[in-house]
């Protein structure tokens, strides 16, 4: 009998709502045809959730958590928020407190350009003739983001310093590194590892920890590049990357870069994991306040990151396979909303979804 899951819903806030309800039906399609017993249960998150409860992360939400098998999150922050100290604002208030909660060291961001779809990328036709498939993983609960000590001293009455500490163990190298070279080997079995050894102490460690974890890994061929190389190369030839290994700080940035690369952010999805598969998948993209409420957002990063879920967290993967190529075959048949448009020919989010979903049946019939 099939196993049942629970998936807590956490749309958030701006185009959160908005793209959250084109993965759900999605979700709905897949759940009815192959009798999935998914139930799923929204909670309240982010800047909705200081509206209504006073707290970005309210216990009701955390515990609606904890008591599932999957967090699919929608996004979080805007402006009305943004004045509030920062422990308080939605990103730090919530986002990062429950990726650090549930353990989420692995970010896992895929970032693929279909060859049939190199037009949409703001790259030179010959640059990306072949497309391109790097599978980005970024260390998430560590780095500078986490690392203390971090805050502000006054130096006299008009000068104050603002400081943040970059700092990995060991152990936190070796669990990521771990990681990319095992998922390595269901591809093109190159890593290609980020960090700033030519001047920073944490990256000659970083640099040091992952050459050794290699070693088990003999198939496996590594690069070692500096990140400002690596922004430079990535530019220049995608196609050559593979697995990019990062720390937090030089995922994120690197993550982003190679999201536009494929046309929008609005396309990047992303699986954060611990190590009993448990995760949050969220679109990277954020919040886009400007687009709130205008039903214009692109949907796929929230579509994709539903199938990251049923990837990682629930070991289906040829569900995952059909949401996959069901957004393909989307975009192969002409199908564009505003951020991938030429700016005249477009689709809503929520027409975008039902394209998707309605070639979702086609590929699942
Ligand atoms: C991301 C986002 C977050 C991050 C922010 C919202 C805290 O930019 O997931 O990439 O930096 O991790
Ligand atoms: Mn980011």
């Amino acid at each position: 009998m099939e196993k049942s899951f629970n998936i807590a819903i956490l749309p958030g806030d701006g185009i959160g709502p908005e793209v959250m309800a084109e993965a759900c039906k999605v979700l709905e399609i897949l759940n009815k045809k192959f009798n999935l017993k998914i139930h799923t249960e929204e909670f309240d998150i982010g800047g909705i959730a200081i509206d209504k409860f006073g707290a970005p992360l309210p216990k009701r939400t955390l515990d609606g958590c904890i008591k599932s098998d999957a967090i699919l999150f929608g996004s979080i922050g805007g402006e009305k928020w943004a004045c509030l100290p920062h422990d308080k604002q939605p990103e730090r208030g919530a986002l990062l407190p429950l990726r650090r909660f549930f353990n989420l060291f692995v970010n896992i961001r895929p970032i693929k350009l279909n060859r049939a779809l190199k037009q949409l990328s703001p790259l030179r036709k010959e640059i990306v003739e072949n497309g391109f498939d790097i599978l980005c993983i970024r260390e998430l609960i560590g780095g500078i983001y986490f690392g203390l000590p971090k805050g502000r001293n006054t130096i006299d009455k008009e000068n104050i310093s603002a400081f943040d500490t970059e700092i990995y163990s060991t152990k936190e190298i070796e669990r990521i590194a771990n990681i990319a070279f095992k998922l390595s080997l269901k591809r093109k079995k190159k890593v290609f590892s980020i960090d700033k050894a030519n001047v920073l102490e944490s990256s000659v460690l970083w640099r040091e920890v992952v050459t050794k974890v290699s070693k088990k890994y003999p198939s496996v061929e590594l690069h070692h590049l500096y990140v400002d190389n690596a922004a430079m190369q990535i530019i220049k030839n995608p196609n050559y990357f593979d697995v990019v290994l990062c720390s937090n700080l030089f995922g994120d940035i690197l993550s982003d870069e190679c999201a536009i690369l494929t046309g929008s952010v609005g396309m990047l999805p992303s699986a954060s994991l611990n190590d009993h598969s448990f995760g949050l998948f969220e679109p990277a993209g954020g919040s886009a306040p400007s687009l709130r409420d205008k039903n214009l957002a692109n949907p796929i990063a929230q579509i994709l990151s539903l199938s990251l879920l049923f990837e990682y967290s629930l070991g289906k993967h040829k569900i995952a396979q059909y949401i996959e190529s069901s957004v393909l075959r989307t975009l192969k048949k002409g199908y564009r909303t505003l951020d991938i448009s030429d700016g005249k020919n477009y689709i809503t989010t929520d027409q975008m979804g039902t394209k998707i979903a309605e070639t979702l049946i086609e590929i699942i019939q």
